[in-house]
């Protein structure tokens, strides 16, 4: 079943096609209507449509409307404005629609809920969360392993293949000084051999900071570091060992993380920037051969360059800004790595798309990445590379969120107090629930109100922590998504069981009072929502989504009797509740937000 939006925009575009084929090619932008008064959708198509054919923009739209055929599930359309067309969809048509919602396959257990399986699956590899393994998870990582974390299970649930790659920084200087500080410590006696690994697992932060002001003081130290570095390379037993356990403790830190949050990444999905580096060498061979690399300053440069041989990046002072892939002191950078990379996952793994959920800051990097590995063949035409990059998450004083002392917040200590805060909300609200009850929803309110917060958001912009805000009951929040959840989910327990018997049933479910039809409407475009939200890799869209589907249910209870009901109208506002719970569960599981059965 394609989205209500799709199955209409296909229909307007049809009707588009037989008034004006010779504009064809144009689409019929079939939206979402702004106010329900003028309909449920709008196309807007009739518009460019018009100033192509320089005609009357209202004329086009009625020589569309006399061609469109949608009696079948819609009211007559109208035109309004300049040339928009509304359509308000029929209340039998929706009872119908909606009836298919509701059943789930018996063959098939996963409930659907009218979300399409994509029509030609791709092998999706999705780059998030990489962490630099030097320093422990802080809140800068927060955003790539949530919003990494929320795109693969809503891929996953169209049925892409997704390959998760958790791209971690574990090789480079700042490894080396890590090693080299190791043996400082150990030396000196700030570090006792017996406790080593557990100095380092309770606080790597400490250590990183501490292995840093040595390296930038301390010329002797460094010079050691950058030994450590070659030593490493070369592949010396001793510092390999050493490196082997110190990225180890740092990934056992990264897992725990993870299992707070919830998020899918294994020890399996881990390929970090050490993986490869025997293919470094290659990578510049290959640009080599290709005639691509240039001499500048000892180091070795990719210069980009459009069509017309003018360069695609420039420096601040208009000088052509190059890619550099080997310092004039041989050694390798980011940027090289990641073109081994994008040769890996074209290579080996296959493939179509590649997502890359890294902040914002970084977008010039990849700019220039994707045109130096389109330009070397390393990623063909076909395969898709795309930055979905965010904003910066800031303190309650406008500035990139720090403790109070100035210091970067750990994720661990900032998921700690999530759900510590949680439990005090849960406690209040429902002091009679068993402990482990309100534990367990105290998680599940905690971790899902810091993801929602972000996930609501939209990615690209900035946004400003705040602890109130993310756990307020009211408002576009987790705990008022979760609540509104467990709320449907309470009128069952007041009876009514038999609804969630009827999930096989596909028989349609009458809608007659405003409310019950702007509810089964709203339930209805769920699959719209998840569409809108893949186009862009937006899962502020699906949140707002869920949060309209909340209001709706609101509205519907508000105005129409359920338990109270009695016959056929009970039972179809009773499957009604259950698809609502059932809708805002799934919406907050492609989130990765739990819901409980009570709060
Ligand atoms: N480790 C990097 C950082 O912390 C992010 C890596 C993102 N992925 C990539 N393929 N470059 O900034």
């Amino acid at each position: 079943m394609p989205s209500v939006q799709r199955l209409l925009d296909e229909r307007v575009a049809a009707a588009m096609r037989a008034a004006f084929p010779e504009a064809a090619d144009l689409p019929a932008i079939v939206v979402p209507a702004q106010d329900p008064r003028f309909g449920d959708y709008q196309a807007n198509g009739a518009m460019a449509l018009a100033k192509r054919l320089k005609r009357k923009p209202r004329e086009v739209a009625e020589a569309v409307l006399a061609r469109l055929d949608v009696s079948d599930l819609a009211e007559p359309p109208e035109i309004a404005g300049p040339g928009f067309i509304n359509i308000r969809l029929r209340p039998d048509w929706v009872a119908g629609e909606i009836g298919k919602v509701n059943r789930i396959e018996p063959d098939q257990p996963e409930d659907r809920l009218g979300v399409p399986r994509a029509e030609r699956p791709e092998t999706v590899v999705v780059d998030y969360s990489a962490p630099n393994l030097a320093k422990e998870m802080h809140v800068g990582h927060l955003r790539s392993t949530i919003i990494g974390d929320a795109l693969v299970r809503m891929l996953e649930f169209v049925s892409h293949r997704v390959i998760r790659q958790n791209h971690v920084g574990d090789w480079g200087t700042q490894v080396g000084m890590l090693v080299a500080y190791l043996d400082h410590a150990l030396d000196e006696g700030s570090l006792a051999p017996a406790n080593v690994i557990k100095d380092m697992l309770k606080d790597l932060e400490d250590n990183y900071r501490k292995a840093k002001a040595l390296f930038d003081t301390n010329e002797a130290f460094a010079n050691a570091a950058r030994d450590e570095v070659v030593r490493l390379q070369s592949g010396d037993q001793e510092t390999v060992g050493v490196w082997k356990t110190w990225r180890k403790l740092s990934l056992y830190h990264c897992q725990q993380v993870y299992g707070k949050l919830g998020v899918g990444l294994g020890d399996g999905d881990i390929r970090g920037e050490s993986a490869y580096n025997d293919d470094l060498p290659k990578v510049l061979e290959d640009l080599r051969a290709k005639g691509l690399l240039t001499e500048s300053e000892g180091a070795q440069c990719v210069f980009l360059n459009d069509a017309d041989r003018k360069p695609l990046f420039v420096a601040k002072d208009g000088s052509p800004l190059p890619l550099i892939v080997q310092k004039s002191d041989e050694g390798y950078l980011y940027a090289t790595t990641d073109l081994a990379a994008i040769r890996y996952r074209v290579n080996e793994l296959h493939a179509n798309r590649i997502l890359y959920v890294v902040d914002a800051r970084q977008s010039l990097h990849f700019q220039m990445l994707f045109a130096c590995a389109r330009k070397a063949g390393f990623a063909p035409p076909d395969v898709e590379l795309v930055h979905v990059a965010f904003g910066t998450m800031m303190g309650p004083d406008g500035r990139p969120f720090k403790t109070r002392e100035g210091g970067t917040v750990k994720l661990m200590d900032l998921l700690d107090e999530a759900e510590k805060r949680a439990y005090e909300l849960v406690s209040a609200k429902s002091p009679d629930l068993p402990e482990t009850e309100k534990r367990d929803i105290a998680h599940k309110v905690g971790i899902g109100a810091v993801k929602y917060a972000d996930l609501a958001q939209s990615r690209t912009s900035d946004y400003v922590f705040s602890w109130e805000k993310m756990l307020s009951l009211d408002g576009n929040t987790a705990p008022y998504m979760q609540y509104a959840y467990a709320r449907v989910r309470s009128i069952f327990r007041k009876g009514g069981h038999e609804a969630e018997e009827h999930r096989q049933d596909a028989a349609p479910i009458a809608v007659e009072a405003p409310a019950e039809i702007a509810l089964a409407k709203m339930i209805l475009r769920f699959p719209e929502a998840l569409d809108r939200t893949l186009e862009d890799y937006r899962p502020n869209v699906l949140a707002a989504y869920l949060y309209d589907l909340a209001q709706a249910f609101t509205a519907f209870y508000d105005a129409c009797p359920v338990i109270q009901s009695e016959g056929p109208t009970r039972a179809n506002r009773l499957k009604l509740c259950d698809l609502t719970a059932r809708v805002i569960a799934r919406g907050l599981g492609l989130l990765g937000i739990e819901t409980a059965e009570r709060m």
